[in-house]
């Protein structure tokens, strides 16, 4: 079987968005990837069964309605009132899929991201091959598309929910439409759900009423779980009217059983999430304190909120970061490197992983 050399090959780059996560096929010597914001914990053991044995009923079509994998999320959610949210609520293959799905969907105009200066691209990506135009994130005018990732990957800030809300109002035109990435929210901590967009439901409803403005929530559960290989996101749309619409440009089946099965499972794991909150912010924080060492003086600067699944390094010089990414990759421990996409190329990005294999890395960049 043939296979690409390097991860140049990978991507067509003056085509599709570079993304993390491709280098660990291509290595030999692969220990683990730090270049993607997956939990440190690894997928969780039940789901990925669960996704194993569905992989037995592949001759059937997997359900039209994607249930019960779609309830069990709603649920998840809003525990108390999944019933009255549930048909708000679709699954996608992948987030990414339904980014496209809501920027295509979307009428013309202008779009922004925000409110930080750097957020992951793929929104960027979709918006501007739907021809639209494109406003300076940190720019006062106003959008009619605008999208926010939050917390935001790769800075690793956070606002609130009531930051964004007011954010919104000053951003976004009348009849505008909103998307609030909300993939990284999850590891807040065991109050996440009270930060949420998910949980605003008066506020979605009064915006859409009084400013016809459109906020849809998306998540990418592939890093919280894990499971970027099976492709597997959703979106909470401001009311069931905007679910359909969705849904009628959605190609079928796009969630295919394997990735259903897995969500439906992964719902229940109550001690992983748990085990997620209570480790992350402990082997972050040992990274940074490693990195701090390896600096050594030099005014090296680590960003993002503690509980955050990754840490967003400024080395403060290209050639740093360069020679950083390349070791990493030699060592078989790739990061993400800031230049591709991101246009910041002192920067490296630097997933948060168990303290052996932090060390590896640790090692491999000891002559930095
Ligand atoms: C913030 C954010 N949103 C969405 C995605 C897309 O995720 P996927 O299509 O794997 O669900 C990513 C992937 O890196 C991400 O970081």
């Amino acid at each position: 079987m043939a296979a690409a050399d390097t991860t140049t090959t990978v991507w067509d780059t003056k085509t599709q968005q570079f993304h993390g996560g491709q280098d660990w096929k291509f290595l030999n010597n692969f220990i683990e990837d730090f270049s993607v914001t997956t939990n440190c914990l690894g997928t969780p053991i039940k789901a990925l069964q669960a996704a194993r044995d569905a992989i037995a009923t592949c001759h059937h079509y997997p359900p039209a309605n994607q249930e019960p994998a779609k309830s069990s999320l709603a649920e998840w959610i809003w525990p108390e009132h999944w019933e009255s949210n549930r048909e708000r609520l679709l699954l996608g293959n992948g987030a990414s899929e339904l980014i496209d799905l809501v920027i295509r969907s979307a009428p013309t105009g202008t779009w922004k991201a925000g409110p930080w200066d750097v957020q992951y691209k793929e929104y960027q990506r979709s918006a501007e091959t739907n021809g639209r135009d494109i406003l300076s994130p940190l720019g006062k005018e106003k959008a009619n598309v605008v999208c926010i990732v939050n917390p935001c990957n790769p800075t690793g800030d956070y606002k609130s929910v009531e930051e964004i809300k007011t954010w919104i109002l000053d951003n976004v035109q009348d009849n505008g439409v909103v998307v609030i990435d909300e993939s990284m929210q999850i590891w807040v901590g065991p109050h996440f759900r009270e930060d949420s967009m998910t949980a605003q439901t008066e506020f979605l409803e009064k915006t859409f009423k009084e400013r016809n403005i459109s906020i849809y929530v998306i998540h990418s559960w592939t890093k919280i779980w894990s499971c970027t290989g099976l492709r597997l996101g959703s979106i909470v749309c401001p009311t069931i009217g905007h679910c359909v619409e969705l849904k009628r440009i959605q190609v079928p089946w796009s969630v295919n059983s394997p990735a259903l099965a897995f969500l439906d499972e992964v719902v229940r794991d109550k001690e992983y999430l748990e085990e997620t909150w209570r480790v992350t912010p402990i082997y972050r924080a040992q990274l940074i304190d490693r990195l701090t060492n390896l600096a050594n003086g030099r005014p090296w600067e680590f960003f993002g909120k503690p509980y955050l699944s990754w840490v967003w390094a400024d080395m403060k010089d290209v050639e740093t970061a360069e020679k950083a990414v390349e070791l990493a990759k030699q060592a078989g421990v790739p990061v993400r490197s800031g230049k591709p996409g991101y246009e910041r190329p002192t920067f490296v990005r630097v997933a948060v992983r168990e303290p052996e294999q932090m060390d590896v890395l640790l090692t491999a960049w000891k002559n930095l």
